[in-house]
Formats: structure tokens, C-alpha cells, sequence
């Protein structure tokens, strides 16, 4: 109730499939994504799942800031069951996270009054991800984690499953 209250109090100045920034937030997730689904599949067959995670603790923020930096924009990812807490959503995320998982939606996309574009993208779950965020993990991985994330809530998800999204911020200029 809260969250939906939330998002429903945004100022919603614009919605529309021809905003420029619109394209280039998609472009942005996109390319985000196939780079790190390429370094992990990459730590994967060279390391198996537990060096691959490696992939998603370091090698992810990397990708998130080199990205940020030359799209001057913000990106990240972030889930409603993090396993990192700084992927933790604010308030906006979170409502708009509450909204991939109840409705069909996939993309949700804002401009503020105060010039501020927000964008995000939900993450499906794939077979690739069940390694490290299924229902049943391999002991050596379940060891891994639990000693860098104590306070995991990323696992027991299917694939199909919405494991979380990416999200965009575009600072006025
Ligand atoms: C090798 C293990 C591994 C695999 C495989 C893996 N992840 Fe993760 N994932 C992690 C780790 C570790 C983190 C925490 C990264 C960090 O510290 O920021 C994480 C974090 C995330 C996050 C950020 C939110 C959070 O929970 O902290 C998302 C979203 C995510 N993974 C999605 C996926 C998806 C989708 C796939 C499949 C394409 C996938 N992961 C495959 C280990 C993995």
C-alpha cells in the first residue's frame, strides 16, 4: 500500500515513446547488460560459479561506473531481495520494482519537474543465474556467498522469475 501510495504521488510530467532519452536509456541498460553477461559467462566456463562471482561483486559496480561516467548518467541495478544491501532500491525503485512484480509491465520510465529522467528495466531470471540465485545451491557456492553476504535475500528464484531491474538516472543538465 505504501509503496504503491509512493509511486502514485510522483509527479508524472511526461510518457512517451518518442522521448530521445527514453532510446538511449534502453540503449544503455542493453549495453550494460551484454557486458556483463559476457564477463560472466566468460568467469563461468573459466572458473566455474564460484570464481564467477568475482564477475558480480567487482566487476559489475566497475562496469556500472565506466558506463555511468561516459553516458553521464547514472546506472545500476538494484532488487527488491537484494544480496547486496547497496543494491538496495530507494523509494521510487522499490515502488516501481513492486510494479514489475505485479503487473505485466517491463519498463517504466519518468521525467520529473525538477528535469530528472528515471528509467528502469526489470531482470528476468535465466537458467545462467540459478547458479548463485536458485532454490537449491551448490555447498561451495552457498559458502561463498554466505561469507560476503550474511544477509543474502537473493536466492530461491526460477527462472522466468523477476530477479530485479536495472535502473537510470539522467541529471538535468
Ligand atoms: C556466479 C554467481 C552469480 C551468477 C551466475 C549470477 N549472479 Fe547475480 N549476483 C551475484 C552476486 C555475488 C551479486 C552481488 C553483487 C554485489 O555485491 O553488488 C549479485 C547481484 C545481482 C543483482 C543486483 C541486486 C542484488 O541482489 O544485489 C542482480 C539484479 C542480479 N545479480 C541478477 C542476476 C541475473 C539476472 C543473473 C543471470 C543472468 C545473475 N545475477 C547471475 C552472483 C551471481
Amino acid at each position: 500500500m505504501f509503496r504503491t501510495a509512493v509511486l502514485l504521488a510522483l509527479p508524472l510530467i511526461s510518457y512517451g515513446d518518442d522521448s530521445a532519452l527514453l532510446s538511449k536509456s534502453r540503449a544503455l541498460t542493453a549495453e550494460y547488460a551484454t557486458q556483463l553477461q559476457a564477463a560472466l559467462q566468460e568467469a563461468l566456463s573459466a572458473g566455474g560459479p564460484v570464481a564467477a562471482i568475482a564477475v558480480c561483486k567487482e566487476q559489475a559496480p566497475q562496469i556500472e561506473s565506466v558506463l555511468s561516467q561516459t553516458h553521464s548518467a547514472n546506472i545500476r541495478r538494484t532488487s527488491l531481495r537484494y544480496r547486496n544491501p547497496a543494491n538496495a532500491p530507494d523509494d521510487w525503485e522499490a515502488a516501481v520494482l513492486e510494479l514489475f512484480a505485479t503487473t505485466d509491465q517491463r519498463e517504466f520510465f519518468e521525467e520529473t519537474d525538477s528535469g530528472e529522467v528515471h528509467f528502469m528495466k526489470a531482470i528476468t531470471t535465466g537458467a545462467v543465474c540459478i547458479a548463485c540465485h536458485g532454490q537449491e545451491l551448490a555447498p561451495e557456492i552457498e559458502q561463498a556467498l554466505n561469507e560476503s553476504y550474511p544477509n543474502d535475500l537473493a536466492r530461491g528464484y526460477n527462472p522466468g522469475d523477476i530477479r530485479g531491474g536495472f535502473s537510470v538516472t539522467w541529471t538535468a543538465d
